[in-house]
């Protein structure tokens, strides 16, 4: 029997009512804080994601779903979302439009990943991407917005906070950084030999425990902000503290993105185990030049949304449409003739199999209809249809001609 890819799951509908619910709450909340849905495609040269993922992050250098197209091109699977949308925008010209554009996506990623409980390698985000505000007020718009979507979906959580500096305090930053990390050098893992090269601020993030225990001493990020950063952050957390969002300081989230300055930012839960990241995001002011776009700030999050699922407080279920059963088999194309009439305005669900009145009702219950429908031979002589309000425990007989007309 062929079963699906390990780390790729099916939805089926009883699970989909959740993700639909997800993306509804979230969509809305979206759209009041004015982002528009972008769609771009699964599918983008691998030069898109080296250039903006980075290559010395764990997402490029070992996760890609990576390939050579029948047309010799160098394409993957996109492991996330911000760069295609970064592309869309420069590709589309609206960097040199100037003025804001925000935008909100969903869509599966792929992560070629080790497969456990919170961890996929086809796995769905929901993301924002906030594009020509150059304001801490943005970064802690797009943090009020995750709080507000956990919040809408009875979703507890810890924010952890950091400021990753930028181009005028980082370089100096990282200097100090790696000669910290040269002075233990025999001591770190072979990936922190890599990282100490590409990109040394990841070594922060090693989840070796040798390693954490060195890296207590390592200089902080936060020790060592420029004016403008630590304004900015200093800021920020006024912000927070004036709406009542709660965060914790975290001076090693770095995030597993080479994209980032100045905020960074991760919701975690306490309660899915040790896939803890409900979202993620922050500043990335550097991208859009990156890929070639004229410098814009730009600063988004996204959240994982099968890590949400099992979190997620579904409302209580409403009674809704019709349930319409036959009780006889003459009743059937009187039954189809009204389900078609119905589902012009409202939901209607048959039952083909000619049952007794309590048999239909009990159907009625199974799929939580409004309003149970049937045919007999008493209605097909009155040429009428019986219908019972599931809510209002009431019952009418209604001329056919008189129904849904
Ligand atoms: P990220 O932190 O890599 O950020 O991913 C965001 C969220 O996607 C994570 O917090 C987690 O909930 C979920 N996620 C990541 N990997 C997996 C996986 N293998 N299985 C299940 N869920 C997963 C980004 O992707 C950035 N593009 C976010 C962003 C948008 N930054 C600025 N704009």
């Amino acid at each position: 029997m062929i079963q699906s890819l390990r780390g790729m799951n099916d939805i089926l509908s009883e699970e989909y009512e959740r993700f639909e619910y997800f993306l509804s709450v979230a969509s809305t909340i979206a759209k009041r804080y004015g982002f528009h849905y972008i769609e771009t495609p699964l599918l983008e040269e691998t030069a898109l994601f080296k250039r903006s993922v980075g290559e010395s992050s764990d997402i490029v250098g070992k996760e890609m779903y990576q390939f050579i197209d029948k047309g010799e091109n160098d394409v993957c699977l996109r492991p996330e979302g911000t760069a295609g949308v970064v592309r869309a925008f420069v590709q589309h010209k609206l960097d040199k439009k100037g003025g804001i554009h925000r935008f909100y996506y969903h869509g599966p990623m792929f992560r070629y990943e080790r497969p456990q409980k919170g961890r996929l390698r086809e796995f769905h985000q929901f993301g924002v991407e906030s594009f020509g505000v150059d304001s801490v007020y943005e970064d802690a718009l797009m943090i009020m917005m995750v709080a507000d979507i956990l919040k809408a979906l009875g979703i507890g959580y810890r924010l952890k906070l950091n400021s990753l500096g930028d181009q005028h305090c980082m370089p100096e930053y990282r200097k100090k950084l790696v000669t910290f990390i040269e002075s233990c050098d025999d001591a770190i893992c072979g990936d922190c030999e890599r990282r100490k090269l590409i990109n040394p601020i990841r070594v922060l993030d090693c989840k070796n425990e040798q390693c954490q225990n060195l890296y207590t001493n390592a200089p902080k990020l936060l020790d060592n902000l420029c004016d403008g950063c630590q304004n900015d952050f200093d800021t920020l957390k006024t912000i927070l503290d004036q709406h009542n969002i709660a965060y914790e300081i975290d001076t090693n989230l770095v995030r597993g993105l080479d994209y980032y300055s100045k905020t960074a930012f991760e919701f975690v839960s306490d309660n899915i185990g040790s896939q803890s990241a409900i979202a993620g995001g922050g500043r990335y002011d550097r991208l859009i030049e990156f890929l070639d776009g004229k410098p814009t700030p730009a600063v988004g999050f996204a959240l994982g949304i099968e890590r949400l699922m099992e979190l997620i407080i579904m409302p209580e279920p409403v009674r809704e449409g019709y349930y319409l059963g036959a009780m006889d088999v003459a009743a059937l194309i009187p039954i189809l003739l009204c389900a078609e009439k119905i589902r012009r305005s409202d939901k209607a669900v048959v039952e083909y199999e000619p049952r007794s009145l309590k048999a239909h009702l009990k159907g009625a219950d199974r799929i939580n209809a409004r309003y149970c429908a049937v045919i007999g031979e008493n209605e097909l002589t009155q040429n009428s249809i019986w219908v019972k309000d599931l809510v209002e425990k009431t019952e009418s007989l209604i001329p056919l001609n008189d129904f849904f007309v």
